[in-house]
């Protein structure tokens, strides 16, 4: 019943978008609330002064729903968006081209659940739970339209020495699994894609390790810690860690790369309207500031959807 119950919601939900598809160069984005917001345009950020909100798409869910990490698959005829709902305790998948053809991959999270990566070339999914402290993950369906039922099994990946994961990311083709703790000890860790191999990569001088994006082409790891205010970035070793951004008191979060920029969202106490900055790879500088007023909401985690994100191997299987 309750999975029917969920069912149901979510075909409502689904029919109030505004547009049958997302577009490329996309930024989506959650507000700890009943949206997922996506922002189309985001070539035109620098040169306006404002965001286009003609072109702003919005999924309104049901009001008991939070929404909370957001990862997206660019997997060529399977570009999907998958976001956590700490409201409903759910993991939902949302086909891009064809956004009424969503489906859940899981219910029964924690209301810690946390972000998501998802690895494009194998078709799975990862996630964080900050309160049960696990990293566990769950294939994606090739089809969405011939799921008719919830799949109940999901890999626990890791559930030792491990605090409150927060942020999470994927390599796939390295086979790298990569993960923030905010807990005692905050650090970001390594593994392999099941878990093994742990590598413990940064731990000194770091806060609350917020978020992750990986820059695939310079195998670059980026983080947000918003409790040192500080953009920073390592190789995917720990190595070479330096600080790209430092602004004290700013409550970066979600952290996403389009072409030259990090996108960078930043939450604070008190704030009505999410920001979001953009910041150039290369030096730091901050190529533009952007604050979302539209719907008075914070802005936290965000995921850019363009074509040349993720690096395709077309050469290993879609796993089920
Ligand atoms: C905003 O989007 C609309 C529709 O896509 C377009 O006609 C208009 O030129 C855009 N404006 C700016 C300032 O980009
Ligand atoms: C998404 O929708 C498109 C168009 O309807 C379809 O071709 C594709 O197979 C769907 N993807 C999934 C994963 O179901
Ligand atoms: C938030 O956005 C609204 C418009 O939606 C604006 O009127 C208000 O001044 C903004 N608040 C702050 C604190 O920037």
């Amino acid at each position: 019943m309750w999975e029917r119950g969920l069912l149901f919601l979510l075909l409502v939900y689904s029919t109030s978008v505004y547009s049958a598809s997302i577009p490329y160069r996309s930024l989506v984005m959650s507000t700890h609330k009943n949206q997922l917001l996506v922002f189309s345009g985001l070539e035109d950020w620098r040169q306006h002064d404002v965001i286009n909100y003609s072109k702003l798409f919005l999924l309104s869910l049901n009001p008991v729903s939070n929404t909370r990490g957001i990862s997206i698959s660019l997997r060529e005829n399977r570009e999907i968006v998958i976001f956590s709902d700490a409201g409903f305790n759910t993991i939902t998948a949302i086909n891009v081209t064809n956004v009424q053809n969503a489906i859940l991959l899981h219910i029964g999270t924690s209301s810690g659940v946390g972000q998501l990566g998802v690895d494009w070339v194998s078709g799975n999914c990862y996630w964080v739970d900050t309160v049960y402290g696990w990293i566990v993950m769950q294939a994606i369906p090739k089809d969405f339209s011939k799921v008719n039922s919830l799949n109940p099994n999901f890999k626990m990946v890791v559930d030792t020495y491990i605090d409150i994961p927060t942020g999470i990311a994927v390599y796939p083709e390295l086979g790298y699994l990569f993960w923030t703790d905010t807990g005692k000890i905050p650090k970001i860790e390594r593994s392999s894609l099941t878990g093994e191999d742990r590598k413990l990569l940064t731990w000194q001088g770091v806060i609350r390790p917020t978020s992750l994006c990986i820059d695939y082409f310079v195998k670059r790891l980026y983080w947000t810690d918003p409790g040192r205010g500080t953009v920073e970035y390592s190789d995917l070793h720990g190595n070479g860690r330096n600080i790209l951004v430092s602004s004290p008191g700013s409550s970066f979060y979600g952290i996403d790369i389009f072409e030259d920029v990090l996108v960078v969202s930043e939450w604070s106490s008190g704030a009505v309207n999410g920001s979001v900055k953009l910041f150039i790879k290369a030096d730091g500088k901050q190529a533009t500031d952007k604050t979302i007023i539209r719907y008075g909401t914070p802005a936290f985690s965000i995921s850019v959807f363009d074509a040349k994100r993720q690096p395709l191997d077309l050469s290993r299987e879609f796993h089920l």
